[in-house]
């Protein structure tokens, strides 16, 4: 172990506790000072989820043991959980056998017998990565819980200061790989790099910060028991989290992000369009007017193009120009009917599609109407002898209002109510 890594290990010190920069919503770089709610941290559950990751548990066990040492000191007890997923490669053995030699005494299976401070829980319902961890964190009962990887990407001796953090006022901390001092092991790939960015700069309106997507942070009991209906979709839980515990003061202390020891990832390209579809919810939880408002405006541009589309198609066939343009018409008012009800309005999707329909055409060929009036209007508006397309966008804003404010709150206004 290095000289650094040993200073971390100095439980709640002056030194970490300095460090420490908590960041309020909208006040970047804000330090704080410590939440008169928010009592001292005597305890702390470490809470890992597990598949397959049987030759990474006793070099965890060691590390985190490391750790419990030093914060012993300070007058504060560590335990360590990893809730595994049935893996069946000798996870169950390998908690028994190290946690022996740690000292642990290590309880299996369930963990009922609590004498343990490293123990495994085997789960057979329900599998996945959030989920895990949210059962870890709802039968923890530390003040503090720390969630990381079981593959030693994440240091297990910056928990001393990511409990620093939260006891200097913050609700929820990320062992952080973009704050400043945080690195990542040198060989991500070109396209591994660019699709962690992609991915972060997605989640920017939902939150300020710098590594959204980590999976190792720690939050006080407090913060978790406040979440709203946690959805434990993909594998963003911490993300989720944020901002389902509409998390406020934030801190990131940076860590060295090392490639997983044994075993390999089990981050598929599934789970990346899972992301998409979790971002969105979190969006609809967290801005649901300007969620759907970007999302109608987004079907309104795919319109266009589906629009076009037929119109090409429609003359390849033979029809002629004008009734080519009315099948693109036609067309593309079905094409944003279906996707307005399957993505903006998705809460309604309970509801009469026939009901709907009739409303969303009505209301597209209002909206044509009043598109025509604005137009024409905007148009004896703008100095005399300008040109007549600059009118053009005062009538399609004020069709698009209309549209969006009519198919909201009437045509798409019930129908059950899943984000
Ligand atoms: N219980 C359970 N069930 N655990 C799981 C499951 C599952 O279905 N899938 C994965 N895990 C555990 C792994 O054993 C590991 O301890 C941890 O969850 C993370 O899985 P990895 O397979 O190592 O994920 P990764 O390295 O690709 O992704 C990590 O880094 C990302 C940021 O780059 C995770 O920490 C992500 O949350 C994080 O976003
Ligand atoms: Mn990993």
């Amino acid at each position: 172990m290095s000289t650094h890594e040993r200073a971390n290990l100095a439980p709640r010190g002056a030194a970490a506790r300095g460090a420490v920069v908590v960041e309020v919503a909208g006040q970047a770089g804000a330090t704080l000072r410590a939440d008169p709610s928010a009592g001292a941290i005597r305890s702390v559950g470490v809470i890992v989820p597990t598949y397959r990751e049987a030759l990474n548990i006793p070099l965890m066990i060691e590390r985190v043991g490391a750790v419990r040492r030093a914060l012993r000191g300070g007058g504060v007890t560590l335990s360590l959980v990893f809730m595994d997923d049935n893996s069946r490669d000798g996870s169950v053995e390998a908690v028994a056998r190290a946690a022996a030699s740690e000292g642990a005494g290590g309880s299996v299976g369930g963990g009922a017998d609590g004498s343990g401070w490293a123990r495994i829980v085997v789960r057979t319902t329900q599998r996945g990565l959030s989920p895990a961890v949210i059962d870890g964190l709802r039968s923890c009962d530390a003040d503090a819980m720390i969630v990381m990887d079981a593959d030693l990407s994440h240091p297990p001796e910056k928990i001393p200061e990511m409990i620093a953090a939260l006891e200097a006022g913050a609700e929820f901390v990320i062992g952080s790989r973009y704050t400043p001092g945080g690195t990542t092991a040198g060989d991500w790939g070109l396209f591994r790099r660019l699709n962690s960015s992609v991915a972060t700069l997605i989640a920017r309106p939902l939150t300020r910060a710098k590594d959204p997507m980590a999976g190792y942070f720690g939050l006080r009991r407090e913060t978790f028991e406040r979440a709203d209906a946690l959805s434990p979709i993909g594998y963003k839980i911490g993300l989720e989290l944020l901002v389902k515990c509409r998390v406020r003061r934030l801190a990131e202390v940076p860590i060295h992000f090392a490639d997983r020891v044994h075993g390999q990832s089990k981050l598929s390209l599934k789970e990346q369009v899972r992301y998409l579809r979790h971002v969105r919810r979190l969006l609809t939880y967290k801005h649901p007017n300007l969620a759907a408002l970007a999302q109608f405006g987004l079907v309104g541009a795919s319109g266009m193009a589906v629009n076009m589309g037929t119109v090409l198609a429609a003359e390849r066939l033979g029809a002629g120009t004008q009734w080519a343009l009315r099948w693109g018409i036609g067309v593309s008012i079905l094409s944003n009917f279906a996707l307005n009800r399957r993505f903006t309005f998705g809460h309604a999707r309970g509801g009469s599609v026939v009901t709907q329909l009739v409303g969303f055409v009505l209301t597209c060929l209002v909206g044509a109407v009043i598109q025509y009036v604005v137009t024409a209007r905007a148009l004896s508006w703008l100095a005399e002898g300008s040109p007549t397309p600059l009118a053009v966008p005062f009538g399609v804003a004020a069709g698009m209002a209309f549209n969006f404010l009519i198919s909201r709150y009437v045509v798409f206004a019930r129908g059950g109510s899943r984000v």
